[in-house]
């Protein structure tokens, strides 16, 4: 694989939900994400394998042993098949890489397979899985989520976008059906490992490709300050009830208890009702994310912040609620696979990392590991994320030699 064989299959989703200011909008059941599973569809066509779309939304394509050979539920296990791939959707004006280069990488790996000669003994299969960045939903890795059992089926249909557009509508208006949303024990039991590859995101990776240990245990909060809407020339400085300064005041106790901590934390969206210059806000929400190295420090993060803005909340005559919408416990990768891939790459870093991935999710199910690809500036999550065109070539080999020594 070389680096312009990367380059020329990468071009051709590089303008869906492209925005003007060089980020991605690609969030799950818009029209950027119909266009991507079409093109998912067409290169699946293209290579002669069978499309599949679970209850989930999430998108397969396989490649089967033989035409007539699907694999059945409660298939053997030396039958059982072998996933791989990533996402399509994004964070709002997110990079281009978190996500779509896993699936790419694994249509350009069944490639490098098929060039080779390769005679796979398990099916392998490409995996597109919905809303995994939460980026229009809010509950990151739905798609596996629901897929696994652990996000109600009621719940999901009832979550809206920042429209108000509960997830329900949007699957219908995209042709799909909410009703058939809930967990999918036999489709996990028929899988015997799932790998996905991943651009790095935390500036640590110094070879084009390493392998994931683990993922830190994160989660997110939603937090809801009220206070007294009023005139902002007009109303006294003590007769306020201002919302938005106890959510001033969160905004910088969440990062010194991280920093105390030794954790993670972020407010990063905020709405605030009216949203008027001149008047006193009646109503702050915002969303809290926080990460830790292990669940100790993240849960001492949330207690000290929980308490300090709880104090000052008081103290402003205003109220604050705060309630999980997420959480996620620390995961570490299935070892003997961690080890076995690494090996086989020729001994490349193993790291963990602060951000989240459907392989978190699955990983409590099947057996699972994380390829990373260099990111030169780390940047993620922002449009100045990416990767040389030569390290995705390196991930690509790096793939198709793991799902090599898995399936073949
Ligand atoms: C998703 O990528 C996350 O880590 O928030
Ligand atoms: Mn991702
Ligand atoms: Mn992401
Ligand atoms: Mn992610």
């Amino acid at each position: 694989m070389d680096a312009s064989g990367f380059r020329r299959l990468w071009d051709e989703i590089a303008g869906i939900g492209l925005a003007d200011t060089g980020g991605c909008l690609r969030f799950s059941w818009s029209a950027a994400d119909l266009a991507l599973r079409d093109w998912f569809d067409a290169q699946a066509a293209e290579r002669g394998l069978r499309v599949e779309t679970d209850r989930n939304g999430n998108r397969y394509a396989w490649w089967d042993l033989a035409p007539e050979a699907v694999v059945p539920p409660g298939a053997a296990p030396d039958r059982r098949a072998v996933l791989t791939g990533s996402h399509f959707d994004s964070v709002p004006h997110g990079g281009a890489y978190d996500g779509p280069l896993g699936i790419v990488s694994a249509f350009l790996a069944v490639d490098e397979l098929r060039a080779a000669g390769a005679e796979p003994k398990r099916p392998i299969v490409i995996g597109a899985f919905t809303e995994e960045e939460g980026g229009r939903f809010g509950v990151p890795c739905l798609g596996t989520r629901l897929m696994a059992g652990v996000v109600d089926s009621d719940r999901a249909r009832a979550l809206t976008d920042p429209s108000g557009t509960t997830l329900a509508d949007a699957m219908r208006e995209a042709g799909a059906d909410p009703d058939a949303l809930g967990p999918d024990p036999e489709r996990l039991a028929n899988l015997s490992a799932f790998v996905e590859l991943h651009v790095e995101q935390g500036r640590s990776l110094e070879a084009p490709v390493g392998v994931a240990s683990a993922i830190w245990p994160h989660g997110r909060w939603r937090m809801t300050f009220t206070g007294a809407g009023d005139h902002a020339g007009t109303t006294r400085l003590p007769d306020r009830r201002d919302p938005m300064l106890t959510f001033a005041f969160a905004v910088l106790a969440a990062r010194k208890e991280a920093r105390l901590a030794g954790g993670l934390a972020t407010v990063g969206r905020v709405e605030a009702v009216p949203n008027a210059t001149n008047a006193i806000a009646s109503q702050v929400t915002a969303w809290l994310d926080s990460r830790a190295p292990d669940e100790a420090v993240l849960s001492e993060i949330l207690t000290g912040f929980e308490s300090k803005v709880a104090e000052r909340a008081k103290r402003d005559g205003t109220g604050f609620t705060i309630s999980p919408e997420s959480e996620t416990p620390i995961v570490e990768f299935d070892a003997s696979l961690r080890d076995r891939l690494a090996d086989l790459l020729g001994g490349v870093p193993v790291l963990p990392t602060g951000a989240g991935h459907d392989a978190g999710v699955l990983a409590a199910h099947v057996p699972t590991a994380m390829l990373f690809v260099r990111n030169p500036t780390g940047v993620s999550h922002a449009p100045g994320e990416g990767a040389s065109d030569e390290d995705c070539a390196a991930g690509v080999e790096a793939l198709a030699a793991v799902l090599r020594d898995l399936a073949c």
